[in-house]
């Protein structure tokens, strides 16, 4: 453990630009932006922000702006480019059955196309046309099922 602290320690001041814990939203390209907007914030709110958001901060996390998201809870969340060491793409990755897994077990879980499209967004490469457009569908679907009057005071994103 301690080594790899001081491994850490050595990379962070060898390159303090990449590491740090949060990263300015300026610093993502308009791409990286436009797919937020459009494909992760989405995926946030409808399975995330009930517990990460203005009513809940679960962990000290709230996920309902990308500045928030950057910022981080307790822990840092992710840094761009780097998403094998991601907590949150860890907690979303775990197995249904864990204790820690994000969504909690008793949420709707995401499927497979958006934990793709989240770890698309995290490695900071545009997320592929086809991946974005079956994570928004799930996303979707995951809107309509939790509530089947579609509400009509929300603006739709593009
Ligand atoms: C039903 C409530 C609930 C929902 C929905 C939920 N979480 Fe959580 N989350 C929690 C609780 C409670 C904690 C704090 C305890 C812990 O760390 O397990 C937490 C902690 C976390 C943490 C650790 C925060 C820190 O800095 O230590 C991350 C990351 C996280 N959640 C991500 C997510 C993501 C991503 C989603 C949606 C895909 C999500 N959560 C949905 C309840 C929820």
């Amino acid at each position: 453990m301690q080594v790899t602290l001081l491994l850490c320690v050595g990379t962070l001041a060898a390159a303090p630009l990449t590491l740090k814990k949060a990263e300015p939203a300026a610093a993502l390209s308009p791409a990286q932006k436009a797919d937020y907007a459009k494909v992760i914030q989405p995926l946030f709110e409808a399975h995330c922000v009930s517990c990460h958001g203005p009513k809940k901060e679960k962990g000290k996390l709230r996920l309902d702006s990308l500045e928030a998201t950057l910022k981080g809870g307790k822990n840092p969340t992710f840094t761009l480019g780097r998403p094998d060491s991601s907590m949150l793409l860890a907690r979303v990755f775990l197995e249904r059955g864990a204790g820690d897994v994000m969504p909690p077990k008793a949420e709707r879980p995401l499927t497979e196309k958006q934990k793709e499209a989240l770890y698309s967004f995290i490695e900071g490469q545009p997320i592929p046309a086809d991946l974005a457009k079956a994570a928004s569908a799930d996303t979707q679907a995951a809107l309509a099922a939790a509530k089947p009057t579609a509400p009509t005071d929300s603006p739709t994103r593009k």
